[in-house]
């Protein structure tokens, strides 16, 4: 018979979200969801705390081999319980996913430049760098040039794809929890938290923070509806302001969304600066309006206005006809 409870149904949850995508991971979940003893292992942590992404993370920071089987995942659970509770304590699942910038440098492609950077969420501030990269859009075209590494997405529909790099004069960041690119610690954290067979995302993670290291962006740390004011003032100094996020406005509540939309909308009116969203459909419902794509998919706008369904990673990227 199946164990019942929320550490149960959180784990079998994850289960089925993982799988496709790591096997360690389902594999991992699923014997946690019908292990007792890991149960009460999980109880004394905080319920945030008892995420299965942040444990496995943990786990493997202090050892345990993923690829890998649940056995090994259980040693170190139980053998280094104090280390592996500690860096669940201490520490926070955090992204920064480069291969969102195939997706969004066509956006940013046909915006007048030179232009002044602002990306609200940016974790280590790695996708500040579009200048620094190379694309391939099959179906679509590639730009090239750049000396850097190449971001891939698969593309379809009329892709204005651009005949140069954009000219970004000025670039800034914030963040609850901004990451410094030099610091060892923080960028092998980072790396862990990319799942074990995800082999090609690790790889241009590395390559990604190898590029940003270059040139370290400058990053404010604090909550973006705060600082979203002063950092456009800034940015209005160097060339055309650009607000820039993905997945992150997911992370503000209902109110927060709101108050940012707004807050965009206005700028925009204004003329203070233009707009690119890579969210969810749900989490900006004016956004979304009736382009409701398929699972796993972004509504990436710009002024408010969607322009294409991008891969949640970046992995594809649908343009959508224009009105
Ligand atoms: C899923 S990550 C995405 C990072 C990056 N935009 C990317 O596409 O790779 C979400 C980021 O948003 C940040 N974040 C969440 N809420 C925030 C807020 N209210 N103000 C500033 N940053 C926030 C988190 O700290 C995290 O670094």
């Amino acid at each position: 018979m199946q164990l019942s409870g929320p550490i149960a149904d959180r784990y079998r949850d994850f289960a089925t979200y993982a799988a496709g995508d790591s096997p360690t991971f389902e594999a991992w979940a699923l014997g946690v969801a019908e292990d007792p003893e890991l149960h009460a292992w999980l109880a004394d942590l905080p319920e945030p705390k008892q995420q299965p992404n942040l444990v496995f993370a943990a786990a493997r920071w202090h050892g345990a081999a993923a690829p890998g089987e649940y056995a090994g995942l259980k040693e170190v659970l139980l053998d280094r319980e104090q280390e592996v509770k500690a860096t669940i304590r201490a520490r926070a699942t955090q992204t920064n996913e480069v291969g969102r910038l195939a997706t969004i440098a066509p956006v940013l492609g046909t915006i007048e430049g030179p232009l002044a950077l602002v990306e609200v969420g940016a974790s280590a501030g790695l996708c500040l760098f579009p200048d620094r990269y190379d694309y391939d859009w099959p179906g679509a075209g590639a730009l090239t040039g750049s000396g850097g590494p190449t971001l891939l997405a698969e593309a379809t529909g009329p892709v204005p794809v651009p005949d140069r790099h954009p000219d970004v004069a000025w670039r800034a960041g914030v963040d609850l929890n901004p990451l410094d690119v030099t610091d060892d610690d923080a960028t092998a954290w980072l790396e862990n938290l990319v799942w074990p067979e995800q082999d090609e995302r690790r790889e241009r993670l590395r390559a990604a923070v190898a590029v940003t290291r270059r040139e370290p962006p400058y990053l404010v740390r604090g909550d973006l509806l705060d600082h979203l004011p002063s950092l456009l003032d800034e940015a209005g100094r160097h060339g055309t302001p650009v607000v820039l996020h993905s997945a992150v406005v997911a992370y503000l509540d209902d109110a927060g969304r709101e108050r940012f939309h707004d807050a965009m909308t206005a700028r925009v009116a204004a003329g203070e600066c233009r707009w690119i969203s890579n969210e969810a459909p749900r989490v900006l419902p004016r956004v979304t309006g009736a382009h409701v794509p398929g699972p796993g998919r972004f509504v990436l706008a710009l002024d408010g206005v969607p322009v294409a369904f991008a891969h949640g990673h970046g992995h594809s990227l649908e343009w959508l006809a224009a009105p």
